[in-house]
């Protein structure tokens, strides 16, 4: 094993070993390689404007360059806005629909919506609102920028977009000592230094370094980890590794639970999902992560590892209070099973904005009738408590009623007693009781038939 973080940035081999393992892409890119087509917006992972297109084995992405850490990019390539045109200078064909179509004003946030078009030009995507939810433009507007994407799918993809994926699996990238290759590794190494700091996909801990400035060593670069990153279905349910990311999860979850797919394609950006895990998103312990409040409805177990010790637990007991979960020291989490279930789960986000942004309130219900009766209830929550929640009282008025407006106007009114919700910048304690109630109401009448999502609603 060796220190050198090993990698193909635009074509060629760079070898690493003078930064720190907390140094990010981004401000390697720009202050020591002079590369900077790659702009610093935000620095947390909101604007896009340092987006690369990361390739590996599985595929290419388009990730936050801000919020990476250069470890994991061992055995990678990143192609950078200098390294999305051709070795001559060609434009990609998305560059050159960006100057055709008018894509392009001011110009700071040109080079990142670039790599994430020419991530999705690679991959054959062409839903360009959801490629470019993390890709904030102050002045052109979208809709030029959307002409160009339209206009460049067309085009095949360019030659030296097309070689990193053969090249990474030559490339001599040793697996790094801090980088654990499997999950007995990580036991071993975690078990011995209770004390670190887990970096999963670092959309939450890449924070931690750029806007907090925290010292988080030692730390363990868990990307390497290749059987955390599985996904297996058997007669009992769905297997998720930890360290599957939400891109990979939606694709899983979409046959089987659409609505929760629905709101995962509204979870942060597609450069966040490329990056975020499922095992991140519920080890952070959030009161607003909004895959828990899915994973609880759909009654979700957790399993934890510390050592050669497993164990496992209903998910919802995994939150004990806010910034408090049952995970011992030295303990992580291995994955989650989804039970194999029909589909009765409708999940809501509540949000200012659509795209890109943190729930206010996230609510997912799963409500199954027989012959009229409700027979089971299991309505979670995130943002109405200092950990995702149930409303265990509404629940106990569904259950053995009647599926009736009556019995859910009654299940209403118990809200009151399941939930005393903050105010904050996102919304007040009453709009959130308000709405977290009126989510039952909704998914009553959705059951009825009666659409409600604006998005489904057609003329
Ligand atoms: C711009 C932006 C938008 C976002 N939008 C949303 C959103 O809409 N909804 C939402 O829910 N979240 C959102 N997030 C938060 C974040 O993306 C998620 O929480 C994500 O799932 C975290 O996963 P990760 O792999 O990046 O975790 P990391 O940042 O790597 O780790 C998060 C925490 O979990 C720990 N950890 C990670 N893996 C394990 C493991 N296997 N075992 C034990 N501990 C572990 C880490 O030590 C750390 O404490 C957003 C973040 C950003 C930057
Ligand atoms: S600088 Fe804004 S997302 Fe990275
Ligand atoms: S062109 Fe100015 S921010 Fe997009």
């Amino acid at each position: 094993m060796t220190d050198e973080v090993v990698f193909l940035l635009n074509g060629a081999p760079v070898r690493i070993t003078d930064q720190p393992s907390t140094r990010t892409l981004l401000d390697w890119l720009r202050e020591t390689q002079g590369l900077t087509g790659t702009k610093e917006g935000c620095n947390e992972g909101d604007c896009g404007a340092c987006t690369v297109v990361v390739t590996d084995a599985e595929g290419s992405r388009a990730v936050n360059g801000c919020i990476l850490f250069l470890p994991q990019l061992n055995g990678k390539a990143v192609r950078t806005v200098e390294g999305i045109s051709g070795p001559d200078g060609q434009m990609h064909p998305v560059q050159a629909a960006m100057v055709e179509h008018h894509g392009s004003q001011c110009g700071f946030c040109t080079p990142g919506i670039v790599a994430s078009l020419a991530a999705a030009h690679t991959n054959g995507e062409t839903a360009f609102d959801d490629v470019l939810a993390g890709n904030l433009c102050r002045c052109t507007g979208y809709a030029p920028i959307i002409r160009a994407a339209e206009a460049a799918a067309s085009q095949p993809v360019p030659d030296w977009m097309q070689t990193d994926r053969d090249a990474v699996s030559v490339l001599d990238a040793a697996p790094l000592p801090f980088a654990p290759t499997s999950s007995d590794e990580l036991a071993d190494w975690y078990a011995a230094n209770p004390d670190a700091t887990l970096i999963a996909g670092a959309t939450d801990v890449g924070l931690w370094v750029t806007k907090m400035l925290r010292d988080l060593s030692p730390v363990a670069f868990l990307g390497a980890c290749a059987d955390l990153k599985t996904i297996r279905e058997d007669a009992s349910g769905l297997h998720v590794g930890a360290m599957v990311s939400l891109t990979d999860l939606h694709a899983a979850i979409a046959p089987r639970y659409p609505s929760f797919a629905e709101m995962l394609r509204r979870f942060a950006s597609t450069q966040v999902r490329n990056a975020a895990t499922i095992g991140g998103n519920i080890a952070n312990g959030s009161p607003i992560g909004d895959s828990p409040p899915a994973l609880i409805a759909l009654g979700a177990e957790l399993h934890l590892r510390k050592g050669d010790s497993r164990r496992t637990i209903p998910l919802e007991s995994f939150f004990l209070d806010y910034g408090k979960q049952d995970r011992d020291a030295g303990e992580f989490v291995e994955g989650i099973t989804i039970p194999a279930q029909p589909d009765r789960l409708r999940c809501y986000k509540l949000s200012k904005r659509f795209d890109q942004d943190i729930s206010a309130v996230c609510g997912c219900l799963s409500i199954t009738v027989e012959n009229g009766t409700v027979t089971d209830a299991k309505l979670a929550y995130g943002g109405m408590a200092g950990i995702p929640k149930r409303a265990a009282h509404a629940e106990a008025a569904l259950v053995g009623q009647p599926w009736t407006e009556e019995t859910v106007r009654t299940a209403m009114a118990a809200y009151g007693q399941d939930f005393t919700p903050l105010t904050d910048m996102r919304a007040s304690s009453a709009y959130r009781l308000e709405t977290a109630a009126n989510m039952l109401l909704r998914y009553f009448h959705e059951d009825q038939g009666t659409l409600s999502n604006v998005l489904e609603v057609s003329a």
